[in-house]
């Protein structure tokens, strides 16, 4: 059982920007047992693969993977779409997709889906490698942003279009290692 976050009440300071609590460890924590408890009954003895989507997605990853039951792999691939907190259309292309997925039930797992163009991209990666099923996980959905078709099988807690840090998510690289999330301050 982990402590509560007693540093939440406070605002957060990163280079010029200010974020302020938004949501608390304690219910990530419930999100993702949540979302590995479906997760667990529907892929019980189907031994899956894990595609995680680096750089932001490695906590929720390490947090689901070790509330899996049962056999299964994990794949780390890259790419990129954001640059500060401003949306940026190019993404790179994809790297590190190690696993063989010809066959198997592949599940990605993303941090936040914003527009989608990350997930359609690495869908469309996984998709080519012929796999026996795919579905997605995602911690954070920013679902008025969405602009893509592809469902999101596993949604942990849908948000706003906020710019948001913590568990994982970055701004300029800096955020990833708080346990809370906090969202972007737009009024100072
Ligand atoms: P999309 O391609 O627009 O869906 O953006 C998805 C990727 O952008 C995520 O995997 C994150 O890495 C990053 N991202 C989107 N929204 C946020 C945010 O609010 N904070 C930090 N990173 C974000
Ligand atoms: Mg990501």
């Amino acid at each position: 059982m982990q402590q509560p976050d007693i540093s939440f009440m406070s605002v957060v300071k990163i280079g010029d920007k200010r974020f302020e609590p938004f949501i608390t460890s304690g219910r990530i924590q419930a999100v993702v047992k949540k979302l590995t408890a479906s997760i667990n009954l529907k892929y019980s003895g189907k031994d899956p693969v894990f595609v995680a989507v680096l750089n932001g997605s490695f906590i929720f990853a390490s947090d689901l993977l070790k509330q899996f039951k049962g056999n299964c792999q994990i794949s780390f691939v890259k790419v990129a779409s954001y640059s500060g907190s401003k949306r940026n259309s190019r993404i790179s292309p994809l790297i590190g997709l190690n696993e063989q997925l010809k066959g198997r039930h592949v599940i990605i797992l993303e941090d936040i889906i914003d527009t989608g163009n990350t997930l359609k991209h690495v869908h469309s990666a996984v998709k080519k490698a012929r796999p026996a099923s795919i579905a997605v996980a995602s911690l954070f959905f920013k679902h008025r942003v969405y602009k893509k078709s592809i469902k999101i099988d596993h949604c942990g807690i849908k948000i706003p279009d906020h710019f948001i840090i913590g568990y994982g998510l970055d701004y300029n690289g800096y955020g990833r290692n708080l346990r809370s999330v906090y969202k972007l301050k737009t009024n100072d």
